[in-house]
């Protein structure tokens, strides 16, 4: 019988997941279907109890109920629960929550773009729910981490809620120079830039954007100073999408060739 699984936000329909995980299970030989379900604002829980009854296996979840997903779920991973979101639920006997963001960035970076983060000097920009969901994963690389955020305050709650991250606003940052620099803040979705100093690309460094789609200003501004590397996040995407199906299925997809179909 084929297992169900979903992936549940609002707005959903430009997702790419239904068309990844059809490329895994073609891939793998797995006999799974999975859909894209847009919630109601107000009735994320009414639809992950629905997909339970249906008897669905698990789903992805995406903006903006990652923080309610964790709230439902049952049982966290560490990296859930460090994260306080969840962006895979598994459904057995309990409600099973994970996230597997992190793993997926820097799976994208070691793997595919072939960046060993271990001690690299890396700059995470924003300190929102995207930044929280990879800094587990990221320390766990043996990296030095910075987190510089427009309003200092939550670079500084996120630096006291890991041990080991380094807290900054963007003007300090003038001087100082990182081998890799993250954009989890939302600044290209409204064609914005962070306010990064000019030098702060050491040489040989990369720049990675967690948005995919389109080039944002972040990677326009990188190009102009000097990053040897800049890549969007589509391979973080197809990296948290292997995880999921493994988690789920026991199978860990070959994440290239679905990379490489997309990209065309
Ligand atoms: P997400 O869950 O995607 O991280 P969020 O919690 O709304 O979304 O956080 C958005 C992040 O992008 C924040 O760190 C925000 O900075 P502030 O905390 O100062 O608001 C950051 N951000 C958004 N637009 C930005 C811009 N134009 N320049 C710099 N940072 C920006």
């Amino acid at each position: 019988m084929t297992d169900r699984y979903a992936v549940i936000g609002n707005p959903i329909s430009h997702s790419k997941s239904p068309l990844i995980h059809k490329l895994f299970a073609e891939q793998t030989g797995q006999d799974i279907s999975y859909i894209a379900i847009e919630a109601p604002l107000n009735a994320f829980s009414e639809t992950v109890e629905r997909l339970i009854r249906e008897g669905y296996k698990g789903c992805n979840i995406t903006v903006p109920f990652k923080f309610e997903a964790f709230r439902i779920a049952n049982q966290k991973s560490d990296r859930a629960q460090t994260a306080q979101a969840v962006n895979t639920l598994k459904f057995e006997d309990d409600i099973h929550g994970y996230n597997t963001d992190g793993a997926g960035l820097v799976r994208d970076i070691e793997k595919n773009i072939g960046v060993n983060l271990k001690d690299k000097r890396i700059l995470l920009m924003g300190a929102g729910g995207a930044s929280y969901g990879v800094t587990l994963p990221l320390l766990e690389t043996h990296c030095t981490l910075t987190v510089a955020n427009r309003t200092a305050e939550k670079a500084r709650q996120l630096a006291a809620a890991f041990k080991g991250v380094r807290a900054s606003g963007y003007e300090s940052l003038a001087g100082e120079q990182f081998d890799v620099i993250i954009n989890a803040t939302s600044s290209g979705l409204s064609n914005e830039l962070p306010p990064l100093p000019h030098g702060i690309f050491a040489k040989g460094s990369l720049a990675y954007d967690m948005m995919y789609g389109r080039e944002t200003p972040f990677m326009a501004f990188a190009r102009a100073n000097g990053a040897a590397i800049v890549a969007d996040g589509l391979g973080m995407l197809i990296e948290q999408a292997a995880e999921a199906f493994y988690i789920w299925r026991g199978v860990m997809p070959d994440t290239r060739s679905v990379i490489k179909a997309l990209r065309s």
